[in-house]
């Protein structure tokens, strides 16, 4: 059985990778939010221009039941590539998984790459059972953990009103001088630059672990057209932003984005508060009232998902605050090709 390169214009092939992920997902975690398929078809459509694609397939009865998609940044980090692999459950054990790791390897050193990350779910503590396959066969191929983060969910129905109320004004109290902006949709085009400079440190602030990963460089246009594309995968952004009062350099920010399906859930993005800004609660200012904004404007949406590397305390400690409870762990895996 060999690998072939998907033609994405092909969208029998397309709808059989697909279907291929949405099994994977019924069989290895299926109490977690199913991945949307408007996001599915339109990221494997047009894919972003920051980022070069290559699936590859593997077929049985001339169907596609096992995937590799392989990203190569083109913007920066060009020194690594990540990947993800999944294979239909009742084509397992045969060897496909491994054929593609293997082969995601070897088209990654061939285009002059360093690092490969394959990311995997796994369990955490006494949380939910998970398929514990996609890790024996990484570290069997070479990879090693080089970051856990932790997936926590929170019940936004079920936080206590009057706790939240006091978590916000005790982040009000000790932030008097710095004012929020909250949009929704769309960065308001005068915010982007500022946005750009501040998320362009996320990957320096954010515990990586051996994970290696160097800053983006992230700018207005970037920042601009990524938004563009979570508009067109089906995916409703909304945000907010702190700044010291008369300057126009952000402070924090925080990020929700909710796909079309399965609807009722949101996850959290970024949140980040500038090194300079730190000690004032701006994190959990920005986030209630990100979550208050989410309330008004989907107010369907009942479950909030978030992932964090395990070392990160901070951020921990605010989530937690919030009612979010550890679900299962991410392990993102690394190898040296
Ligand atoms: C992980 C996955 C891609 C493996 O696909 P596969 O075609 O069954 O893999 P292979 O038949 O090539 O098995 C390769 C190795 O994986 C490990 N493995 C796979 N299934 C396993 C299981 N149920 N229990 C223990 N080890 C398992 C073994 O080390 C196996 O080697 P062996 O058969 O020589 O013992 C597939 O199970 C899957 O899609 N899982 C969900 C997605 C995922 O975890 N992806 C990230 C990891 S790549």
């Amino acid at each position: 059985m060999g690998i072939e390169l998907i033609d994405v214009n092909d969208a029998a092939a397309v709808e059989q990778l697909l279907d291929v992920r949405l099994a994977a997902h019924q069989a290895d975690e299926p109490d977690n939010p199913a991945p949307c398929r408007v996001h599915f078809r339109v990221s494997v459509a047009q894919p972003s221009d920051d980022e070069e694609i290559r699936f590859f397939g593997v077929r049985a009865d001339d169907r596609v039941v096992g995937y590799a998609a392989l990203h190569f940044p083109i913007k920066d980090n060009l020194h690594f590539a990540y990947a993800d692999v999944f294979v239909h459950p009742e084509h397992r054990r045969q060897g496909l998984g491994r054929s593609l790791v293997e082969h995601v390897k070897t088209v990654t050193r061939d285009a002059g790459r360093k690092n490969i990350n394959i990311d995997v779910v796994g369990v955490w503590e006494n949380g939910p059972k998970r398929f514990e396959g996609g890790r024996a066969l990484l570290e069997s191929c070479g990879f090693k953990v080089a970051l856990t983060s932790v997936n926590r969910h929170a019940d936004i129905t079920a936080l206590d009103p009057a706790e939240e109320q006091r978590l916000l004004d005790e982040s009000l109290a000790k932030s008097a001088e710095y004012e929020t902006i909250a949009w929704h949709h769309r960065v308001p085009e005068e915010l982007l630059p500022p946005l750009a400079q501040l998320n362009s440190i996320f990957l320096s602030q954010a515990p990586l672990g051996d994970l290696a990963l160097e800053e983006e460089k992230l700018d207005a246009d970037r920042m601009r057209k990524s938004g563009e594309r979570s508009i067109a995968r089906g995916i409703e952004v909304m945000g907010v932003v702190a700044r010291r009062k008369g300057s126009t350099e952000l402070a924090a920010t925080s990020v929700i984005g909710v796909p079309t399906e399965p609807g009722d859930v949101g996850h959290q993005w970024i949140t980040l508060v500038d090194p300079a800004h730190r000690g004032h609660r701006l994190g959990m200012r920005v986030k209630v009232e990100n979550l208050r904004q989410l309330r008004v404007v989907r107010p369907k949406v009942t479950r909030i998902c978030t992932d964090n590397a395990d070392s990160n305390a901070h951020m921990i400690a605010i989530n937690e605050a919030l009612g979010f409870k550890a679900v299962d762990a991410l392990y993102e895996y690394q190898a040296d090709v």
